[in-house]
């Protein structure tokens, strides 16, 4: 089976980016099942249920998000019918959406992906690591999951590598969101988990994470809070991990960076070839 994730989508030049691209990645390679972090669609804040719509036309499976899920207020709605979207798991019980779903990837594979949330230098959660402990539990790889994908949006480069060692051999993928920036540490540990600490973004890297030079640096400067962060709008990269999973035990037996277009240098998974 063959997995990709993109991760979190700035703005409109990174939406335009997946929706170009996307669709001819899945036919051309054969991709399996896609999962795309969604947190920076709309504006680099939250995700609006349009949006949403068009990047599971272009060939995801699912949507994850992270802390600004809930930007774009609509979210709070469109969470509750929208399966293939998903919050952090460890948001408050009763915060509308889910954490964690049960999905059929395009070769008739089960999929779990979940999608958690880290504490440090973060807002306070429930502890995500209890948290993804238990949805593993309820379904575990190997029995009710042929594959599971959990997208793990967190500051900290520790927490993500902690969480990572902590489901190796449970999990056939743990990528870290947030940061934007794609680490260059994909690998698979010693347990057949694949993991990279942050996979980047979908977005301009001609920027301060994605939003454009001015205002934050004028921040960093001046400390004085002026206009709004905008997404910078030049040419995007898609940046994402591919993973070839081990059909006998749903462990990664390959894992490769894919980046196209914008300022970063191309890259395709050999595996793909
Ligand atoms: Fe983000
Ligand atoms: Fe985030």
């Amino acid at each position: 089976m063959r997995l990709l994730f993109l991760g979190d989508i700035v703005g409109r030049v990174g939406r335009n980016a997946v929706v170009q691209r996307l669709p001819g990645l899945v036919a051309e390679h054969r991709l399996d099942f896609v999962v795309i972090n969604g947190e920076n669609a709309a504006g680099g804040f939250g995700i609006t249920e349009d949006i949403l719509q068009s990047v599971l036309d272009s060939g995801a499976d699912v949507v994850t998000t992270g802390n600004h899920v809930f930007d774009q207020r609509e979210a709070l709605v469109f969470a509750e019918r929208q399966e293939r979207f998903l919050r952090p798991v460890n948001y408050p019980a009763g915060t509308p959406g889910r954490g964690a779903g049960l999905f059929t990837a395009r070769n008739g594979a089960r999929v779990l992906v979940i999608n958690a949330m880290g504490r440090v230098f973060m807002d306070s959660l429930d502890d995500p690591f209890t948290a993804i402990d238990r949805e593993l539990a309820a379904c575990p790889l190997g029995e009710q999951a042929d594959a599971v994908l959990i997208d793990f949006h967190a500051e900290a480069s520790s927490e993500k590598q902690a969480m990572a060692h902590f489901v190796d051999g449970r999990a056939t993928l743990v990528v870290g969101t947030h940061t934007h920036v794609p680490t260059s540490d994909y690998r698979i540990l010693s347990g057949g988990t694949a993991f990279q600490t942050d996979v980047g973004m979908c977005g301009d890297y001609d920027s301060v994470i994605g939003m454009d030079k001015e205002e934050p640096l004028r921040r960093f400067l001046r400390k004085i809070p002026g206009e709004r962060f905008v997404p910078a709008n030049g040419p995007a990269t898609i940046a994402g991990l591919a993973v070839e999973v081990d059909d006998a035990t749903g462990l990664a037996a390959a894992v490769a960076p894919l980046r196209l277009g914008g300022t970063l240098t191309e890259v395709l998974p050999s595996f793909w070839a």
